[in-house]
């Protein structure tokens, strides 16, 4: 059997790699690593290679940047000609971004089994590009692996036929337990870089379009943050998008207080934010994975289609209103903080099911 894995934006690595790692452990399985070159900046792609003990793509498509048609248009072109010569039995995508709806399209029209891991999950807000590359995939899917329960009861409701569906747990959080002991060694050499306390600080990461494509939503969520860092240091690794966002909003004025640095790796950003008062976030992975860490997070967005960080976790929805954010970071820092619990299957072990349901299945699959 060859299973052909599609990666491609940086939330991808880390899901993949567990995947990867336990499918190789089954033997007798072969498997072909295919990078879109969505992400190409080495702090966006390559230093996670490195990190997370991956092996190196078999084959990167250089697609980079450009609008969604495009983007998603050259993925299709590119991998439409190597799914025919390769031949693939199954493919398996990651996640949301436009690798993944790519990849799913090509598979479905060359009847190529496709699993999609991280299954299930809704914004409900369907001018998020993410969740229409959700929809797509799933709806195409022959596989669903479902991080939550939320993600089974969301596909029953679309109609996807039980038998695909496979809840087994977040393969994101596979490899921060995986990493976060390496992670730990690394508070020395991070605090004294960044001049930080444990949970003497706050971390931020931004990115998506809908708070900094708008210029207006930007420069709240900058003065927000700049009235935050004088009551608390702000460490925030800047997104691509994001700089060049920031860079066009004439006269901003970012505040000595906040420390700007360029995108970092995997293992720092996981000691970073565990040992963070807060994070400050509109990442979909981070709202996890501060769950998991019992680190208060703070979610600058008005949904999340990870409703069990907020539910069972550590996760605030703060919307838009800015009065907000600042309000509960003040709390945070006056030690009012929700412990939160770990959801269930979220325990190391996600990527170790889906390899033994390749397994038992893989006569169905292939038939
Ligand atoms: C993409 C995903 C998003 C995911 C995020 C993680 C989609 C629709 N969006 O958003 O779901 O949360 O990745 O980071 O797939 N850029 C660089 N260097 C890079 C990559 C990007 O400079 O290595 C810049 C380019 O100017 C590019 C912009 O960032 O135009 C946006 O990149 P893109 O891949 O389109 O989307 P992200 O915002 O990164």
């Amino acid at each position: 059997m060859h299973i052909i894995h599609i990666v491609g934006a940086r939330p991808n690595f880390m899901k993949a790699a567990p995947v990867m790692r336990a499918i190789n452990d089954m033997k007798g399985i072969e498997q072909t690593l295919i990078h879109t070159g969505q992400h190409y900046d080495a702090n966006m792609s390559d230093i996670f290679f490195s990190q997370l003990g991956m092996k190196r793509p078999d084959i990167n498509l250089g697609t980079g940047s450009g609008s969604h048609a495009f983007q998603t248009g050259q993925i299709m072109i590119k991998l439409e000609k190597i799914f025919s010569e390769l031949k693939p039995d199954m493919v398996f995508v990651y996640g949301d971004v436009n690798s993944t709806l790519s990849a799913s399209l090509v598979c479905a029209k060359q009847h190529i089994k496709l699993a999609h891991v991280e299954a299930g999950l809704r914004s409900f807000d369907r001018t998020m590009p993410e969740e229409i590359n959700r929809i797509v995939t799933d709806s195409l899917a022959d596989v669903l692996f479902t991080p939550s329960q939320d993600g089974n009861e969301n596909l029953i409701r679309e109609g996807v036929s039980p038998g695909k569906i496979h809840m087994v747990g977040n393969v994101m959080i596979d490899t921060l337990i995986r990493l976060l002991p390496e992670a730990k060694l690394l508070w020395p050499q991070e605090s004294g870089k960044y001049q930080i306390q444990r949970k003497g600080y706050v971390m931020v990461t931004l990115h998506r379009p809908s708070n900094v494509d708008d210029p207006d939503m930007l420069g709240r969520i900058i003065y927000a943050l700049n009235n935050i860092s004088r009551k608390i240091p702000v460490l925030f690794p800047v997104h691509p998008r994001t700089r060049k966002r920031i860079a066009g909003i004439p006269g901003i004025r970012i505040s000595d207080t906040i420390k700007l640095i360029e995108p970092i790796g995997y293992i720092e950003f996981l000691v970073l934010q565990s040992e963070a008062s807060s994070v400050i976030t509109d990442s979909g992975g981070i709202q996890e994975e501060t769950t998991f860490l019992g680190v208060p997070c703070l979610t600058v967005r008005e949904n999340t289609e990870r409703p069990v960080t907020v539910t069972s976790g550590t996760n605030i929805l703060i919307g838009r209103d800015m009065e907000k954010l600042e309000s509960e970071v003040d709390n945070i820092i006056t030690g009012n903080v929700r412990k939160g619990s770990i959801p269930q299957l979220w325990d190391g072990f996600s990527g170790k099911r889906i390899a033994e349901t390749i397994c038992l299945s893989l006569n169905n699959f292939l038939e």
